[in-house]
C-alpha cells in the first residue's frame, strides 16, 4: 500500500466503520454463539416456494417476463406502487375503524410514492437531499442506529428526543424546539426521526394519542421551513398482538409534512430488497432526481415479484404464517426471561412488544453493557451476544446510557432464543451487584 494518503471526501471522513458489523461477523463466524444481535429474518419461513411459484407464474406471461427483465423507471413499477397505496389506505382506514377523515382523504398515492432497493436506500437519499453539514435531525432515543450512521455521514447532528412506553416523548421534542429556537438553530432542524411501529430496538410504538399531536406539532414548528416528519414504519405489518394503528399519514390529508417508509424485507424477504416511501409532491421530485443519479430505478425483476405476491395473495398468506412464527419466538423470549430473572423485575426490566423483532432491556445503571465491558465479554464467553443499547443512541450523546440492550427474536429458532436468554441471564446474574 502506497504510503501517500488518499484524500477522503467529508462523507467518507464522517462515516465510521458499523458497531454492528463486527457483532455480525460472530454470530455468523462462531455458531457456538447464539447471536441475539442480528438483525437477520427468520431464516426457516423465508418464502422460497412462493418466489418460485410468482416467478413460475410471471413466467408465463412473457411481456410482463421481459419487463422484468427490462430497465424500469426511476420511481418504480407503476401498479406495484398503485397496490402499495391501496394497502396503506386500507390499512389507516381500517385502523380509523371507519372514514379517515370527513373527507375521507389520504395523502397515499402512486404518484407519491417511490420504489428503492430496501427502505433504507430512500432513507439515505432523502439525507441526501434534505442535509446539510450542521443540519438537525430530532431522532427518538433509543433509535434505528444504521440510519444514525447514516446521517452522521452527511455531518448532520441527531438530537436524541426521549422515549417512554408510548414511543417519542412529545413534551421533550417540543421544549427541545424551544431551545434550538432561543439558540437560532430552528431554521438547521430539517426533520423529526421515528420508527413509530414496534421501534428498533425497544419493540415499543409510537401511543395512539401521540399520532395526530405529532404532525400538528411539526405544523406548528414550520417557521421558517416546512418541519418533516420522517415516519419509518419497517415493521408496521408484523404484528403479534393487538390493533394496528393508523400511521401518521393519515394525519396528513394534504401530504404536506409526513415521509412515510416502509418495506417488504421484514414481511416478506429482505433478499428482494424493495422498498418504498411515501412523500410531499415537491420532496418526492428531488428523491426521484437523486435516485437517477445512484441506479435510475431498483430491480424490476424484484419489484415484478413483489405485486405478483400481493395480487395472488400469497403475500398476505405469508404474512400470516410469519406472523404466528414470530409471536412463538416473541412469547418464548418472553417466557424465558421470566422464568431467568423474573425474581429481579426491581432491577432488570424489558420490554413486552407486540409485534416487531426486538426486545429492550435495561439493567441497572451501575452495569455497563457496552463493548469494552467485563459485562460483554462475559457474555461472549458464555457464547451470547446482543446489540450494546449504547449503539442505539447518537455516538454524539456524552449523556448516552449505557446499561441496555437489544434483543433480537428474529433469526434464532425458539430453543436458541430461550438458550440464548439463559446464558445471558447467568451473566446478568453474576455481574448484579449484591443486594
Ligand atoms: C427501523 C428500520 N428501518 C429501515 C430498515 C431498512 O430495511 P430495508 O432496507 O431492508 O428495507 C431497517 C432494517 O433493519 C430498520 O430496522
Amino acid at each position: 500500500m502506497s504510503s501517500i494518503p488518499i484524500s477522503f471526501s467529508q462523507r467518507a471522513r464522517h462515516s465510521v466503520e458499523a458497531p454492528i458489523s463486527y457483532l455480525m461477523e460472530q454470530g455468523i463466524s462462531n455458531p457456538d454463539i447464539i447471536s441475539l444481535a442480528a438483525g437477520l429474518v427468520d431464516q426457516e419461513s423465508l418464502p422460497r416456494e412462493e418466489i418460485a411459484e410468482a416467478i413460475s407464474h410471471l413466467w408465463k406471461d412473457p411481456r410482463r417476463a421481459k419487463d422484468a427483465l427490462q430497465y424500469g423507471t426511476t420511481p418504480g413499477h407503476h401498479a406495484l406502487r398503485g397496490k402499495i397505496a391501496d394497502r396503506l389506505r386500507d390499512m389507516d382506514r381500517h385502523a380509523l375503524k371507519g372514514t379517515m377523515n370527513a373527507d375521507d382523504r389520504h395523502p397515499a398515492t402512486a404518484g407519491r410514492i417511490v420504489l428503492g432497493t430496501g427502505s433504507q436506500q430512500l432513507l439515505y437519499i432523502l439525507a441526501e437531499v434534505l442535509l446539510d453539514p450542521g443540519d438537525i435531525v430530532l431522532g427518538s432515543a433509543p433509535g434505528y442506529f444504521v440510519y444514525m450512521g447514516a446521517l452522521a455521514s452527511f455531518g448532520a447532528r441527531i438530537i436524541p428526543i426521549d422515549t417512554d412506553a408510548g414511543g417519542m416523548n412529545l413534551d421533550h421534542l417540543e421544549s427541545t424546539l424551544v431551545d434550538l429556537e432561543r439558540s437560532n438553530l430552528l431554521a438547521r432542524v430539517k426533520f423529526i426521526y421515528d420508527v413509530t411501529y414496534f421501534n428498533n430496538p425497544t419493540g415499543l410504538s409510537l401511543a395512539a394519542d401521540r399520532r395526530r399531536p405529532l404532525v400538528e406539532l411539526a405544523e406548528r414548528w414550520s417557521k421558517t421551513h416546512r418541519l418533516l416528519v420522517l415516519e419509518d414504519a419497517a415493521y408496521r405489518e408484523l404484528r403479534y398482538h393487538g390493533n394496528d394503528e393508523p400511521s401518521l399519514l393519515a394525519y396528513d390529508p394534504e401530504g404536506e409534512r409526513v415521509i412515510y417508509a416502509g418495506t417488504f424485507s421484514k414481511p416478506l424477504a429482505p433478499g428482494i430488497r424493495t422498498g418504498y416511501i411515501i412523500a410531499p409532491d415537491d420532496l418526492l421530485e428531488q428523491v426521484i432526481r437523486q435516485k437517477g443519479h445512484h441506479d435510475f430505478g431498483s430491480a424490476s425483476l424484484n419489484q415484478q415479484l413483489v405485486l405478483e405476491m400481493l395480487e395472488s395473495g400469497a403475500y398476505d398468506r405469508h404474512l400470516a404464517t410469519l406472523r404466528k412464527v414470530y409471536s412463538a419466538k416473541l412469547a418464548g423470549m418472553l417466557d424465558q426471561l421470566d422464568q431467568e430473572l423474573g425474581n429481579e423485575r426491581d432491577r432488570v426490566r424489558w420490554t413486552m412488544p407486540e409485534g416487531g423483532l426486538y426486545v429492550w432491556m435495561e439493567l441497572p445503571t451501575s452495569l455497563s453493557t457496552t463493548m469494552d465491558s467485563s459485562f460483554f465479554q462475559h457474555a461472549l464467553s458464555s457464547g451470547v451476544l446482543y446489540v450494546p443499547g449504547n449503539f442505539c443512541y447518537p455516538d454524539t450523546d456524552a449523556g448516552a446510557p449505557r446499561h441496555c440492550l437489544r434483543l433480537s427474536f428474529g433469526h434464532q429458532s425458539i430453543d436458541r432464543c430461550r438458550e440464548g436468554v439463559t446464558r445471558l441471564a447467568g451473566v446478568i446474574r453474576q455481574h448484579l451487584p449484591s443486594s
